[in-house]
């Protein structure tokens, strides 16, 4: 293709009145081109605020999804539909209704990586931001269903002190960290930390130095004094991490022998290309549409986590 695909993106999107959203975890020719780049928590309230009449939005679907629950009357782009994930593929809608049934009288608590018909079965939604300050938000004495992770659900737990019945879903990315060789990692680098996201598998949050959502692993590694760290989550963050920390040594952590990739990489989020971008926004399509009745009852939950945080 002759076209020079950035001018040609941003001049499409100031014709068409477009923001693009991107998240964390997208190559970086597509961070750098888009007009906000952040957390699943930091894109939602994005999405939620934007004047724009079209949303082009660089992630996964779920978050692409949760766009058009809160912009109902806007137009939301996905340059890919391909772009699934394991968490949210992992927590169909009839099952969990089914696992709701089977514990009455529970408060159901989902992350925002699960699907628009899991979203509309919820109390309240939650991101890895947000998820301690939403668990106590509930009172106490309430029973809790969380779904779909198991590890961020059993790190809840530990930093709660609260019981809940969680579903057995993971982020097969996360989950693929290979603890003997993040050990082996750690006695070859002594003085790096180990900054982990709450999905990984619980072996691996025990010994990281630090726990949180993809903004809050940028953060620590931007303010504190070490300059060394292994890094547990998908790969595609330690381009804003090196820009934010340049001097900064940044080791991603290491995954089992099994997987296709030395590192750890998101199939689902590297299906977007700066081509499908700039196609999507070119023809309006694929675009996320979702039924209305549907818009309403997956915006209750969601709502209340914006409203509380
Ligand atoms: P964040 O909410 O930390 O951006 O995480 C999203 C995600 O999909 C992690 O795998
Ligand atoms: Fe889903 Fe895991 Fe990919 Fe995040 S990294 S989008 S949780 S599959």
């Amino acid at each position: 293709m002759n076209l020079d695909l950035r001018e040609e993106i941003l001049r499409l999107r100031d014709e068409k009145n477009a923001i693009i959203l991107a998240h964390f975890y997208q190559t970086p020719d597509i961070q750098e081109i888009a007009d906000f780049v952040g957390d699943s928590l930091e894109l939602a309230r994005k999405a939620a605020e934007t004047d724009a009449r079209i949303i082009v939005f660089a992630g996964v679907y779920f978050m692409a999804e949760t766009a058009k629950i809160l912009n109902p009357e806007k137009k939301v782009l996905l340059p890919d539909l391909k772009a699934g994930c394991s968490l949210a593929d992992g927590c169909p809608p009839e099952p969990f209704e089914k696992f709701i049934h089977a514990h009455p009288g529970h408060t159901v608590v989902s992350y925002v990586n699960s699907p628009a018909r899991v979203k509309a079965l919820s109390d309240w939604i939650c991101t890895s931001s947000n998820a301690e300050r939403v668990i106590n938000a509930i009172p106490e004495d309430q029973d809790i269903i969380f779904a779909p992770d198991r590890n961020l659900g059993k790190y809840l737990m530990s930093r709660t002190g609260r019981k809940m019945v969680t579903w057995d879903g993971v982020c097969t990315v996360h989950q693929a960290f290979a603890l003997e060789k993040i050990g082996e990692l750690m006695k070859e680098n002594p003085e790096a930390r180990l900054i982990a996201h709450p999905e990984s598998d619980p072996a691996v949050l025990k010994v990281a130095d630090h726990i949180g959502s993809t903004k809050s692993l940028l953060e620590y590694v931007q303010h504190r004094p070490e300059s060394s760290f292994i890094v547990a989550t998908e790969a595609g963050i330690l381009h804003k991490m090196q820009m934010a920390a340049p001097n900064a040594t940044l080791i991603p952590a290491p995954i089992a022998e099994d997987n296709a990739c030395a590192c750890s990489e998101c199939a689902f989020m590297k299906v977007n290309t700066l081509e499908k971008l700039y196609r999507c926004l070119r023809d309006e399509t694929p675009e996320i549409q979702l039924d209305e009745d549907l818009l309403k009852r997956a915006r209750v939950p969601l709502d209340k986590m914006l409203e509380l945080v």
